[in-house]
C-alpha cells in the first residue's frame, strides 16, 4: 500500500547528500497509509479547482491565505520564544519570518489578479494581516519556558510538520489557478512567487523532518509514530469538517 501525498514528500526530500530521514520517511508513510490526507485524494483536487473557477471565490480564498499565513507567522514567532533548545527556536523563528512574507505574498497575487477588486480600503486590509514580527513583545513567555518539555515541543514539531505538508499540497492545487487568472504582464512574476512559495513549504517540511529524525534517532521512535499517527488522523477529519462547514462538500 502507498499513499500519494508521503510518496511526493519522500521523493522531494530524499537527497543523498543529507543526513539521512529513514525514520521520518517510515511515520509519515504510516500515518499517510492509517489516514489518507484527503488533500492527496482526486476529488479534493476536483473539488478545488471547480470552485476556483468563481473569481469572488478565488479572491475570497486570497485574501483568507494572506490572514492565514499572517496568523501561523505569529503563533510560530511566539511560540519559537518559549523553546529553550536554541537551534529549534532559531529554526521557528526563520519558519516565521518567512510565513510573514507570505501573507505578503498573497496581497501580492491579490494586486496583479484582481487589481479592479483591490481600492485603498481592501488593500489596507490585506496588507494589515502581515505582521512586523520585531514589533511583538514576548515577556510572559518565561513562564511557558518552564512548562515545555522535550515531548512537547517534539509533538508540536509533528503538527507543524504535517500541516507543512498540507500547505505544500495546497500551493500544488493554487498555482495553475493563480497562472489561469494572471494577467500576462505579470505572469513571470506569479509564476516567480508561486514556486517561491512551494520551495519555502519545502523547506518547512524538510528542517521540521531533520529534528523529528534527531529525536527518532536518541530514542522517541514511539512517540513520534504515535504522534504523527494520530495527528495525521486529527488533520484529516479537520479538513472534512471544514469543507462540510464552508458547504464544499456534504448536504
Ligand atoms: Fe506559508
Ligand atoms: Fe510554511
Amino acid at each position: 500500500m502507498s499513499n500519494i501525498v508521503s510518496d511526493i514528500v519522500i521523493a522531494k526530500l530524499s537527497d543523498p547528500t543529507l543526513p539521512p530521514l529513514d525514520l521520518y520517511f517510515e511515520a509519515l508513510k504510516e500515518s499517510c497509509e492509517a489516514s489518507p490526507p484527503p488533500f492527496g485524494e482526486q476529488w479534493f483536487g476536483n473539488n478545488f479547482r471547480s470552485h476556483s473557477v468563481d473569481a469572488n471565490w478565488f479572491a475570497d480564498l486570497l485574501s483568507r491565505d494572506s490572514y492565514m499565513e499572517g496568523y501561523s507567522a505569529k503563533q510560530i514567532y511566539a511560540y519559537a520564544h518559549s523553546v529553550e533548545n536554541q537551534r529549534i527556536a532559531e529554526s521557528l523563528k526563520r519558519h516565521a519570518m518567512d510565513e510573514a512574507s507570505h501573507s505578503k505574498v498573497f496581497v501580492r497575487f491579490l494586486c496583479m489578479l484582481f487589481p479592479q477588486a483591490m481600492d485603498e480600503a481592501n488593500l489596507a486590509i490585506v496588507k494589515g494581516y502581515s505582521p512586523d514580527l520585531t514589533q511583538i513583545n514576548f515577556t510572559h513567555t518565561d513562564e511557558l519556558k518552564e512548562s515545555m518539555d522535550n515531548d512537547s515541543v517534539l509533538s508540536t514539531l509533528v503538527q507543524i510538520n504535517l500541516f507543512e505538508i498540507q500547505a505544500l499540497f495546497l500551493q500544488f492545487l493554487l498555482k495553475p489557478c493563480v497562472m489561469a487568472y494572471c494577467p500576462k504582464e505579470h505572469a513571470g512574476a506569479a509564476e516567480a512567487l508561486c514556486n517561491r512559495l512551494i520551495s519555502d513549504e519545502l523547506n518547512h517540511i524538510r528542517y521540521t523532518a531533520n529534528f523529528i529524525q534527531e529525536a527518532a534517532d536518541s530514542g522517541s521512535k514511539d512517540l513520534i509514530f504515535s504522534g504523527m499517527k494520530d495527528f495525521q488522523n486529527y488533520l484529516g477529519d479537520l479538513t472534512l469538517s471544514e469543507l462540510t462547514a464552508a458547504k464544499m462538500i456534504g448536504g
